[in-house]
C-alpha cells in the first residue's frame, strides 16, 4: 500500500470508529474509568448487529441443515479440559519486553513476520522458539536494548471456590471449541446423528492478549462460533474443501463483497503437528487483509487427547463398517467481533449530495445487507405535535414491530431523521403524512411514504402492502 493510501485508510478507520460511537454500535468498555484496554462494549445498534450475525450463523449452520446440532457450554471448566487440549503448556505468544520504556509486544508485532510464523504445536511442549532479527528497536523510543522472546500463557486464570490455592485454579476459556469436544459422547448419545455431523456453539471466548489492536479487531473478550464437524477418518479432505465452500459463500450471504474476502492457505510448515490442513477466510479492512474465520482439519487430536486424559472412551461405533474409531474433525471457526468489524468495515459510505437547502453536502451511509441490518424499518410521523398523525403512525408501526426490528423517530425535521438512520443503516424509513390520513379528500388516504436507504428514492405505499413489500425486500436482499 502506498504511504497515501495508508493515510486515507487509516483516516478512514478512524471515520469508522468514530461512527460506532456515534451511532451506538461500540463503545469503549468501562469509559468513564478511562477504559480498559482489550475490551469493548456494544451499543443499542451494535448489539442488534452482533444478534443478526449470531442468528444468520445459527440458522445456516445449525437450523437448515439435519447433520448439525447446537451446545451451549459453560465459559469456566474443569481446568483438566486445557490440560488435554494443549493449552495449559502452549497457548503461548512470544513475548518481548523494551528494557529502556518498559513496553511490551508481541515478538511477531515487531519482525513483521505474520502470527503464521508462530503456530503452536498444542498438545506437545515443543513449542517453536522465535529469535527477534538483529537490530529491532522497540517502535515506541527507538532503544535496541529488548528482551529475547519468551512464552506468555493467554488463558485468564481464576480460582474456584473461597480459597486460592493451586487446586483451586480454573480458567476462562480461549476457546468455545473444547467444550464440544468434552461433550461428544453426550451429544452423541442424545442426538441419534450418524457421522458425519457436527456440534455448533457460539459463545464468549477470553484470551489476556499482549498487545489488543485494531479497535475490536484482536480483543481479550470476544465471541466465537465454532462448528466441530466430525467425520470418517480418510474423508477429512472432502469434508474440509466443501467447509471452505459454504463458509465463504456464507459471507457474500451477510453482505461482505467477494472482492474484498479471500483465502489464505497454511503451508504444510505452518500446520500443527496434527493438523492435515487450515484455510484461513481474511478480509480486506482498512488495516490491512486479516482473519475472520480459519477452517482446520484437526484429525482425531482433540478427541484422543480427551480420551488419553479423561480416561474416557471418544470411540464412535460405525455400524455400517462395523468398526469403532475415534472420529476426525474439520473445524469451521469464527469470530462474531471481527464478522461485526469487516461488515461495519465493509458498509461504510459517504456520497456527496444536496441538502433541503440546496446546498451539496456529505451524506454518511452505512450500507449493511438487510439480513443484518440492526434496524429494518423506521417509523416517522410527520410532526410530533400533531395528535392525529402520531396515532396514525404508532398504529403503522404497531403492525411492522412484530414482523421487523423497527424504530420509532419523531425528533426533528425528517431530513434529519433519514440522516440519522442512513448512518444507522436503516434500510427503510415510512413517514405518515397528511396525505395518509386523507386530508382535503387526498386520493392518498390510507397510503405512506417508503424511503430506499442506497436510492433515497420515495414510493407511495399503500399501508396493507407494507409488510409483503418489505419482506419481499428482505428476501431478495443478498443471502
Ligand atoms: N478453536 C480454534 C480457534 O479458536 P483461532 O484462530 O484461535 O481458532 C478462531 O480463533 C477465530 O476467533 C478467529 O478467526 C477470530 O475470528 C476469532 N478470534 C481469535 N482471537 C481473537 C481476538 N483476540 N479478538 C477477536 N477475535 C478473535
Amino acid at each position: 500500500m502506498s504511504a497515501m493510501a495508508e493515510t486515507k485508510q487509516s483516516g478512514l478507520m478512524e471515520k469508522i470508529v468514530a461512527l460506532c460511537k456515534r451511532r451506538g454500535f461500540i463503545f469503549q468498555s468501562s469509559e468513564i474509568y478511562g477504559g480498559i484496554n482489550g475490551f469493548w462494549d456494544y451499543g443499542p445498534a451494535g448489539a442488534e448487529l452482533k444478534r443478526n450475525i449470531k442468528d444468520a450463523w445459527w440458522n445456516d449452520v445449525v437450523r437448515s441443515r439435519t447433520d448439525v446440532v447446537g451446545i451451549d457450554g459453560t465459559i469456566i471448566t474443569h481446568p483438566r479440559v486445557w490440560e488435554a487440549s494443549g493449552h495449559t503448556t502452549a497457548f503461548t505468544d512470544p513475548m518481548v519486553d523494551c528494557r529502556a520504556c518498559k513496553k511490551r509486544y508481541r515478538a511477531d508485532q515487531l519482525s513483521g513476520e505474520t502470527g503464521k510464523a508462530l503456530v503452536v504445536e498444542m498438545g506437545s511442549a515443543a513449542e517453536k522458539t522465535v529469535k527477534l532479527p538483529k537490530g529491532i528497536a522497540c517502535p515506541a523510543c527507538g532503544s535496541k536494548d529488548l528482551t529475547e522472546p519468551r512464552p506468555f500463557n493467554l488463558m485468564f486464570k481464576t480460582y474456584i471456590g473461597p480459597v486460592e490455592e493451586e487446586s483451586s485454579v480454573s480458567y476462562l476459556r480461549p476457546e468455545t471449541a473444547q467444550i464440544i469436544f468434552a461433550q461428544f459422547q453426550n451429544v452423541l448419545s442424545v442426538s441419534r446423528q450418524k457421522l458425519p455431523f457436527g456440534i455448533a456453539q457460539i459463545g464468549k471466548a477470553f484470551r489476556n492478549e499482549i498487545n489488543p489492536r485494531n479497535f475490536t479487531f484482536r480483543s481479550r473478550e470476544f465471541e466465537q462460533m465454532e462448528l466441530e464437524f466430525f467425520v470418517k477418518p480418510g474423508t477429512d479432505a472432502k469434508w474440509h474443501e466443501y467447509w471452505v465452500k459454504e463458509r465463504l459463500k456464507w459471507y457474500e450471504s451477510i453482505g461482505l463483497p467477494k472482492d474484498k474476502l479471500s483465502v489464505y492457505n497454511y503451508k504444510k510448515d505452518e500446520l500443527a503437528h496434527y493438523a492435515s490442513a487450515c484455510v484461513d477466510v481474511m478480509f480486506e479492512f482498512p488495516f490491512g487483509v486479516q482473519e475472520l474465520e480459519g477452517i482446520a482439519s484437526r484429525g482425531d487430536f482433540d478427541l484422543s487427547q480427551h480420551q488419553k486424559f479423561s480416561g474416557k472412551s471418544m470411540e464412535y461405533f460405525d455400524d455400517e463398517a462395523k468398526e469403532r474409531y475415534i472420529p476426525h474433525v474439520v473445524e469451521p471457526s469464527a469470530g462474531v467481533d471481527r464478522i461485526a468489524l469487516a461488515l461495519l468495515c465493509a458498509a461504510y459510505d459517504e456520497e456527496t449530495v444536496t441538502g433541503e437547502n440546496g446546498k451539496t453536502e456529505t451524506r454518511v451511509v452505512m450500507r449493511f445487507a438487510p439480513r443484518v441490518a440492526p434496524v429494518k424499518v423506521a417509523v416517522f410521523p410527520l410532526l410530533r405535535n400533531k395528535p392525529p398523525l402520531v396515532e396514525k403512525a404508532r398504529e403503522i408501526f404497531k403492525l411492522l414491530q412484530p414482523q421487523f426490528t423497527t424504530e420509532w423517530d419523531d425528533r426533528g425535521n425528517i431530513g434529519k431523521r433519514y440522516r440519522y438512520q442512513d448512518e444507522q443503516g436503516t434500510p427503510w424509513c415510512v413517514t405518515i403524512d397528511f396525505e395518509t390520513l386523507g386530508e382535503k379528500g387526498s386520493e392518498l388516504k390510507d397510503t405512506v411514504t417508503l424511503r430506499d436507504r442506497d436510492t433515497m428514492k420515495q414510493d407511495r405505499v399503500k399501508i396493507d402492502e407494507l409488510v409483503p413489500l418489505i419482506s419481499a425486500k428482505l428476501r431478495n436482499s443478498p443471502r
